[in-house]
Formats: C-alpha cells, sequence, structure tokens
C-alpha cells in the first residue's frame, strides 16, 4: 500500500536512541548461520524486510530458524551442501544484496533455482554477478542482464582471480560465497576498498581467507562453524538521525551500538569534512566488528567536493549527504558515484529532482551533481520508493522553511522499521500516513 509522510519544521532536535541492526550483516549473519555446522545465535538481528526476505529464503530451502523476538534468532545451520531444492522461486523483494549473495551461494548447489524480485529490484542489473559466477563454471540466465535469475544446479565450480570492474561489496561477496564450493583459492581484487563484512564473517565461522591491500583470497576446504553473533546498530540508519543533530538549531543526537566498521564511515568522514561537530565518545571491537557511541550536535555546514576516496565508503549515505550538501553554506560537488545510478532508485536523478521541487539549485552530472547549498522550500517530493531517499527527506525537512510531504515511504521498512517512532523519540514533527499519494 502507498504511504507518505508529512513533515513539519523543528527547532530542537535532542535525544538518545538506538538504530536497528546493521542490514549487510545481519544478511550475512543468517546466509553463513544457515551454511555452517552447528547452531548460530544470532541479536540484534535487522527485522527489516530485506533481512526477512532472505531469512524466508533459507526456510523454504529447509533451513530451521527460530525467531525468539524480533531482533533475536536462532539459526540451526545445515553445513554447506545441506539446502534443499525450494519448491518456489525464492523472493528477494527489494533487496539487491539478498539476491546477489544468494546467486553466489546458488551457484554451487545440485539443485535448480530461481531469484525473483520487486520492480525496483528487477530493474537491477545482474550480469555483474552472473558474469565472474560464470567464469567459476556456474551456469546462470538473466532477463537480459536483470532478474529473474534461473540458476542451473549440478555444475562444478572452480576458483578463479577476478578483477571487479566496478566496486562492489555485493559482487566480491557473491564471488566469495561461490568461492565456498570451489576447489582451489578465489580471489577478488577490487578497484576501491568496499564493505569487508563478508571478510570478517569468514574469519569469525572459522575459514580461512587472506587479505591483501585491494584484494582477498578465499582458501578452499574450509570449513564453517556456527558462532554467536551480535549485530551492531547499522550507521547508514544512524546517518540520517546524525545529520538531524547537526542541522538542529539546538540539542544533541546520541546514538549507541554503532557499527563503525572503517569499510563503512565515509560518511562520518564526509560531514566532518563539512564542518559537522559529531563526536565518537566510545569505540570498542565486538566480535569481529567496531563499534561505538556517536553523539552529533548543531554545526554550521559547508559546501565541500566530495573526495573520491570516500565515494564506495558512503556509497549508502548519498542521499543524506545530498540533503546537507542542500543545507550547508556554499557549494557541494559529488563525482565519481555513477553506482548511484543502480541503487534502490536511480539516487542522482531522484534526490536531484526532490531537492529541485523544494527549491534547491541541483545540477545532475552522469556521476554526481553540484548542489548550491543555502536551504529548503516547503512542498512535495517523490521517493521513488527508495527506503533511503524517503528517510533523507525526512530528516532534511526537518529545517524546511514550510511543510514538505514525502511520497511513496512504504520502503522504509524494508531497512528501518521503526523509523517514525525513533524520529519521535527526537522530537522531529513526521506523520506517516496509508494511502497517502
Ligand atoms: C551492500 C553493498 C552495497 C550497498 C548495499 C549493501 C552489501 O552495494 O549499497 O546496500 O551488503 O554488500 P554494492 O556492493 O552493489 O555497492
Amino acid at each position: 500500500m502507498a504511504r507518505s509522510f508529512i513533515t513539519g519544521p523543528v527547532q530542537k532536535i535532542t535525544g538518545e536512541i538506538r538504530v536497528p541492526g546493521d542490514k549487510s550483516i545481519s544478511h550475512r549473519a543468517l546466509m553463513f548461520g544457515a551454511l555452517a555446522d552447528g547452531v548460530t545465535e544470532v541479536s540484534g538481528f535487522l527485522p527489516g524486510e530485506d533481512c526477512l526476505a532472505t531469512l524466508h529464503a533459507l526456510q523454504s530451502m529447509g533451513v530451521e530458524i527460530e525467531r525468539r523476538d524480533e531482533t533475536h534468532v536462532r539459526i540451526k545451520g545445515v553445513g554447506l551442501n545441506g539446502l534443499q531444492e525450494p519448491a518456489h522461486p525464492l523472493d528477494m523483494g527489494n533487496s539487491g544484496t539478498a539476491m546477489r549473495l544468494f546467486a553466489g551461494v546458488l551457484s554451487g548447489q545440485l539443485f535448480d533455482s530461481t531469484l525473483v524480485g520487486d520492480a525496483s529490484l528487477t530493474g537491477r542489473p545482474m550480469e555483474r554477478v552472473a558474469s565472474p559466477l560464470r567464469a567459476m563454471g556456474a551456469r546462470i540466465d538473466t532477463e537480459e542482464g536483470y532478474p529473474p535469475l534461473k540458476i542451473y544446479g549440478g555444475h562444478d565450480l572452480h576458483g578463479i582471480e577476478y578483477a571487479m570492474p566496478v566496486a562492489s561489496a555485493q559482487v566480491k561477496s557473491a564471488v566469495l560465497l561461490a568461492g565456498l564450493y570451489a576447489p582451489g583459492g578465489t580471489t577478488v581484487i577490487e578497484p576501491a576498498v568496499t564493505r569487508d563484512h563478508t571478510e570478517r564473517m569468514l574469519e569469525t565461522f572459522g575459514w580461512e581467507i587472506v587479505r591483501g591491500e585491494a584484494s582477498v583470497t578465499i582458501v578452499s576446504g574450509g570449513h564453517l562453524t556456527g558462532v554467536n553473533v551480535d549485530v551492531p546498530g547499522d550507521l547508514s540508519s544512524a546517518a540520517f538521525f546524525l545529520l538531524a543533530g547537526c542541522i538542529a538549531g539546538e540539542g544533541e543526537v546520541i546514538i549507541d551500538h554503532v557499527g563503525l566498521n572503517p569499510t563503512r564511515t565515509g560518511v562520518l568522514r564526509i560531514f566532518e569534512l563539512m564542518g559537522a561537530d559529531i563526536e565518537i565518545q566510545e569505540h570498542r571491537v565486538e566480535k569481529g566488528e567496531p563499534v561505538g557511541r556517536i553523539v552529533a550536535r548543531p554545526s554550521s555546514l559547508r559546501g565541500i567536493r566530495i573526495p573520491q576516496e570516500y565515494v564506495a565508503l558512503a556509497i549508502d549515505e548519498f542521499p543524506v549527504i545530498f540533503i546537507a550538501a542542500a543545507l550547508a553554506e556554499g557549494e557541494t560537488v559529488i563525482s565519481g558515484a555513477e553506482e548511484l545510478r543502480h541503487k534502490e532508485s536511480d539516487r542522482i536523478r531522484v534526490m536531484a529532482e526532490g531537492l529541485t521541487q523544494l527549491g534547491v539549485d541541483v545540477v545532475e552530472s552522469p556521476d554526481g551533481a553540484r548542489i548550491t547549498g543555502g536551504g529548503l522550500a516547503g512542498g512535495t517530493v517523490d521517493s521513488a520508493g527508495d527506503h533511503r531517499v524517503a528517510m533523507a527527506f525526512a530528516v532534511g525537512a526537518a529545517r524546511a522553511s514550510g511543510p514538505v510531504r514525502i511520497l511513496h515511504t512504504e520502503n522504509v521498512a524494508t531497512s528501518f522499521p521503526d523509523f517514525v517512532s525513533q524520529a519521535h523519540k527526537l522530537g522531529l514533527q513526521l506523520e506517516a500516513q496509508a494511502n497517502g499519494n
């Protein structure tokens, strides 16, 4: 059902909140737990629709997964070769991560499978995973490069060395997961460092890997053993409220237990370059992943040229970075970010159109945009069903000069099911409406 947000300006944004579990880690905890021998208990699991798609797909391949409560799951691992043929196509919903990582896992099975998704996912490129998996010996059909994916089982895989043409943790992870089934080591070389949750989790589950500066090799013939995983809060979700703390007229936003993996913290570095008053108060490592407590305070933001080396490290935070740029003083230039056009929406186009609706001067380029800061007017924007675009505008609207209506917000539940209640805790004025467009 279509939904929308109606928001109003506020001066004070303050309080301490928790954000839900990391999406990337939650998907991987389920998959690794299923393929391991023994039991894996996951706490802090993200009960968002994307991760539930992964959970249901594993259940339909015979994996026993008990949901002890919303954020606590117990997986009875079936071992590397214990998945069973699903009776129906596996529905990945809105989730590119689920589809691309499963493509790797399913390439190594004896049975055939089909992966389908919603309209957004059906428009996202899949040759980027199909092509290296075919080079490993898999047989995969796409619909001219797009979902559904048909994966034929019973094809022996072999290790490859793969230099990725795009910086993508999903592609890297798909190849590494297929590498679990491939004799001979499998190496992935990255054009830029991307999130390394797969590598960390392989090590946590006991499989040997060799890491280079921009490469990772999975050593064949390893073993996965079930462990307990404590998923930290998702920095990509925290980023919305960290910006809220920075653009507020008064207050202080505190978020504890947030993942601070250095392959994810590009957004913090970009906000800091823009002049954001963001402090990391505690920093510790829990079960292989760095975690900390972050405080954001009212700041005078200025426009910047975003350094190339931060783009892949902040790839999911660009919607909220566009909003920061619109509320900053001066011009912000984003380049080298063509990948944004292949996310849950074309995030360059959708953000540029939405900001233009709110009176901001934005010039799109093929790989980014030039945004002239100075503030947001009230108005109506269409988030195009993209969860992160919807949440970014909802936060920016707190400092708009009039009410903002945001259309097609239904997919916020894919990554942040309690976004509205957390926003209320901080004093944001935000009303969710059903059938609102
Ligand atoms: C993810 C990798 C990123 C990111 C996505 C989650 C992952 O995608 O945008 O939200 O969990 O591996 P790409 O690897 O395609 O850039």
